[in-house]
């Protein structure tokens, strides 16, 4: 494996009484996308915020590309790209007005910085919107500026803050395309999200934080295998007599309530088990309206190390 890129150990940062980073650490090699999978509030923002140092190492050790957060942040801005969760483009610049500002601000020789921004434009796909104003873009467009933005000085890491936060569908495919393709270009990837399909389909590794605690990492498949379960959902006519029922069958590893009736988690395969659990129920009398048997997903990931859904 490469050598790490981003080396986090202990960090933990609060705001005044409420800790929002507690105490975390973990590593991405060169090369990777890793993302950090949690609800609102469970610390991501603050995390990446220190990452990127905007804001103090208050706890713990933090190395980005090789160079120490607290003692060389002007080596580590450097090296990194930034897209913020909050939109931070001037409104009355056009595309091209924005990659041209960002790379002079970065000192790129104007040869350098006129064929780069060339190449982002293309890489964006906002070829067509070059000379139009940021307030005339769609949201989706101006993420996509945000990211050729956050290119422009080829930074070792790109951090992305909830890149597709309050995208229309299409708008986020594409954005998962360009993120792609600048990860296959040599670029580390750390991305922040909440959305499962998000972590699911980008991620190398995600880490699962919740409360300002990594509660779990891992591929998509180790998380999700690491479960060794399937879930049945069932409605039935009498819910709490059939959870009772199903808690005493050797198969069933859990019951818990769901949005309509119950969920049951099975240890193996789901299918093979449904046929004694549909029996057990006919046997006490309970209707069944209806069954789902699903492999888990990283919602269930979540669930089960935390309890609760990502929402609500
Ligand atoms: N500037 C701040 N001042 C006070 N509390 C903050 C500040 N920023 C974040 N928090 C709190 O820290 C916790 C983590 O927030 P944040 O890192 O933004 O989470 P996430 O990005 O995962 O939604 C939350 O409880 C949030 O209210
Ligand atoms: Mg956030």
């Amino acid at each position: 494996m490469s050598a790490p890129v981003i080396e986090v150990s202990g960090l933990a940062h609060r705001f005044k009484e409420t800790v929002a980073v507690d105490g975390i650490s973990f590593s991405v090699p060169a090369g990777q996308i890793f993302s950090f999978l949690g609800p609102n509030g469970a610390g991501k923002s603050t995390t990446i915020n220190v990452l990127t140092t905007l804001l103090a190492v208050q706890q713990g050790s933090v190395k980005v590309a090789g160079f120490d957060v607290a003692e060389q942040p002007e080596e580590v801005r450097r090296s990194i790209g930034i897209v913020f969760q909050e939109e931070t483009l001037d409104r009355d610049l056009t595309v091209w007005e924005i990659l041209e500002f960002h790379g002079n601000l970065y000192s790129m020789p104007r040869g350098e910085r006129r064929a780069r921004i060339d190449e982002m434009i293309r890489l964006v796909e906002l070829e067509k919107k070059r000379d139009v104003l940021v307030k005339h873009l769609s949201g989706g467009m101006k993420r996509r500026l945000e990211i050729a933005r956050g290119l422009m000085t080829r930074p070792k890491v790109l951090f992305l803050d909830e890149p597709t936060l309050g995208l229309d569908p299409q708008s986020r495919i594409h954005v998962w395309d360009y993120i792609r393709q600048v990860n296959r270009e040599g670029t580390t990837i750390f991305l922040t999200t909440h959305y499962m399909d998000e972590a699911d389909s980008l991620s190398d590794r995600i880490s699962i934080i919740d409360h300002g605690k990594i509660i779990a990492s891992g591929t998509s498949r180790e998380l999700k295998d690491a479960l060794g379960q399937d879930i049945i959902s069932l409605e039935t006519g009498d819910d709490v007599n059939a959870a009772e029922l199903l808690r005493t069958l050797p198969e069933v590893k859990d019951v818990r309530p769901g949005m309509r009736g119950f969920s049951v988690t099975i240890t193996g395969n789901g299918a093979a088990c449904l046929p004694p659990v549909l029996e057990r129920l006919k046997g006490a009398g309970i209707s069944v309206a209806a069954v789902n048997v699903k492999r888990p997903t990283l919602d269930d990931v979540f669930v089960h190390f935390t309890g609760r859904e990502i929402r609500g």
